[in-house]
């Protein structure tokens, strides 16, 4: 592992490993040398800022971005007014890709200011050639632009970009490698996101995500293994595996196993407590699936089953490969199969072609399966997808709209579901303090319901008993028992 490797043992004036990670050990030897030669000269530390925009999966190549930066030498902080400043991207809808550019205005003011501060790009993003265009044109000062496909390099493009005063940008159209072993740097100490598998392919009409990620590859069960072992014994409790799309894990590997089957092994972990995952796609999601998670005492009572919308017309046009009628039976079976556990998803109104009466039969399945909360988007044209070059646009009108109506009952039955938990007493994971009020704590259950309550910093990563005593929608207020 990682841990074992002491980099000052590393010789840096001969030539770089080829096979990885050991090139990428070898370059953050180098760095560390850069890095503390300039860290002497300015007579403080380097300080390196990452910022994270998107879903869990770039959260946790964050982590690891960190770990490397933290290797080479650096200081990590949350402030940007820092030595280095890495962005790592996402492009799922257009608002993310708009932050980005406003952050990006700002940096460069602080760069004025501060001309020996580095700026590196990466992340789903970067995978456009719009956007390397762009960046080449109107941002000259960011030093460094990398994609999703060649992120386990980062420690070698640090250092050309240390060693030099241009542009760097390394930009891959796919990969099929997978780089064990590189360090991470947590930001909860008591529990973590584990890639399983990367990529997808199954190509929602809307979805810009396969372009960016490339095809699905899933890891080694035995490495996903072996790496939560590690977490636990760091002291990890809690686990989210994560991948675009878990129920199809496995079917690329030589051995293939189900997803199912490698939830059966991460159970048998001792010292783990919790496990979660990200995301399930309605169409894979297996009875064998169903039956584990009855079954476990590890696997959190929730699970998120994006629907997108519901009309089985839009659903075939998104290209999500089931109707109306088998995501309600899938939704209800698993409410009949587990019935504590909260069901959540995702919506995207004013795909294109879609009619208020779509609209109400979303609307009506939202009522039916009655979701814990669901996550409501607006349609975002991605340019390169089929949907792109759909006609049929919505008015933005209409979207507005049924966007607002559609929100309104999902808040209505979220409430209502929740507020079932009232009075109840469940385990929760406490997890930092309330930053509103700093006498609370803040926790979460098994089912993802979040709980404030009285306490104090050494229960941070502890597991407890609490009673929920006032609901307030998506979350309690409630007491330790
Ligand atoms: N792999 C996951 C989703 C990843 S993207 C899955 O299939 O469920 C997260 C969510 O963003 C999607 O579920 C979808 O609701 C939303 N989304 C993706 N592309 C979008 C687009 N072009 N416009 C609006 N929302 C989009
Ligand atoms: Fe996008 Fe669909 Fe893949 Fe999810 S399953 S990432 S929505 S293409
Ligand atoms: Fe965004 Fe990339 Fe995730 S596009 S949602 S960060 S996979």
């Amino acid at each position: 592992m990682y841990n074992e490797i002491d980099l000052d043992k590393i010789d840096i004036n001969s030539e770089p490993p080829t096979e990885e990670p050991a090139r990428q050990y070898y370059f953050m030897a180098k760095c560390r040398q850069i890095v503390k030669l300039e860290s002497e000269r300015l007579g403080r530390p380097l300080y390196a800022c990452t910022q994270t925009f998107g879903c869990q999966m770039n959260a946790r190549d964050s982590e690891k971005l960190a770990g490397i930066l933290e290797q080479a030498g650096y200081k990590l902080t949350e402030d940007e007014n820092a030595d280095f400043v890495i962005y790592n991207t996402c492009t799922v809808r257009d608002n993310a890709n708009q932050r980005v550019y406003g952050r990006l205005g700002f940096l460069n003011s602080m760069k004025k200011k501060n001309p020996q501060m580095k700026i590196a790009l990466c992340g789903c993003m970067m995978q456009e050639e719009s956007v390397i265009d762009k960046i080449r044109k109107s941002y000259r000062f960011v030093d460094l632009i990398f994609g999703t496909h060649n992120i386990f390099k980062f420690a070698e493009l640090l250092c050309t970009m240390l060693e030099s005063e241009s542009m760097i940008i390394d930009i891959w159209k796919d990969t099929d490698q997978i780089v064990e072993d590189l360090p991470v740097e947590r930001k909860y100490p008591f529990k973590s996101g584990i890639n399983i598998m990367f990529g997808c392919n199954n190509f929602c009409s809307y979805c810009i995500v396969p372009y960016v990620r490339g095809r699905e590859r899933s890891r080694n069960p035995k490495d996903i293994l072996r790496e939560i072992e590690a977490l636990v014994a760091d002291g990890v409790v809690e686990i989210m595996l994560l991948g675009q799309n878990v129920n199809s894990y496995g079917k690329n590997l030589e051995e293939p196993v189900s997803f199912a089957g490698l939830l059966r092994e991460v159970e048998k972990i001792k010292g783990l407590e919790r496990i979660r995952f990200m995301t399930s796609h309605p169409k894979d999601l297996s009875d064998e699936l169903i039956q584990v998670m009855k079954e476990s005492k590890k696997i959190c009572r929730h699970l998120h089953l994006p629907l997108q919308s519901g009309s089985t017309r839009i659903l075939q046009a998104m290209n999500r490969r089931y109707t109306r009628e088998q995501y309600l039976e899938l939704a209800l079976k698993i409410r009949r199969e587990i019935p504590d556990i909260a069901i959540t998803t995702d919506i995207i109104v004013g795909f294109p072609g879609e009619t208020p009466e779509d609209i109400e039969e979303t609307i009506d399945m939202v009522k039916q399966v009655k979701y814990e909360n669901a996550f409501t988007f607006i349609y975002s044209r991605r340019t390169g997808t089929p949907a792109a070059a759909m006609e049929n646009r919505v008015p933005e009108e209409t979207v507005k709209e049924g966007f607002d109506k559609l929100l309104k009952v999902v808040q209505d039955t979220a409430r209502e579901r929740v507020a079932l938990l009232q009075g109840q007493v469940h385990t929760a994971l406490v997890e930092e303090k309330n930053e509103q009020d700093t006498s609370l704590m803040t926790g979460r259950l098994s089912n993802n319901t979040i709980v404030h309550f009285p306490g104090d910093d050494s229960l941070i990563g502890k597991i407890v008993d609490v009673r929920l005593e006032e609901c307030h929608g998506f979350y309690y207020v409630g007491e330790m028992v």
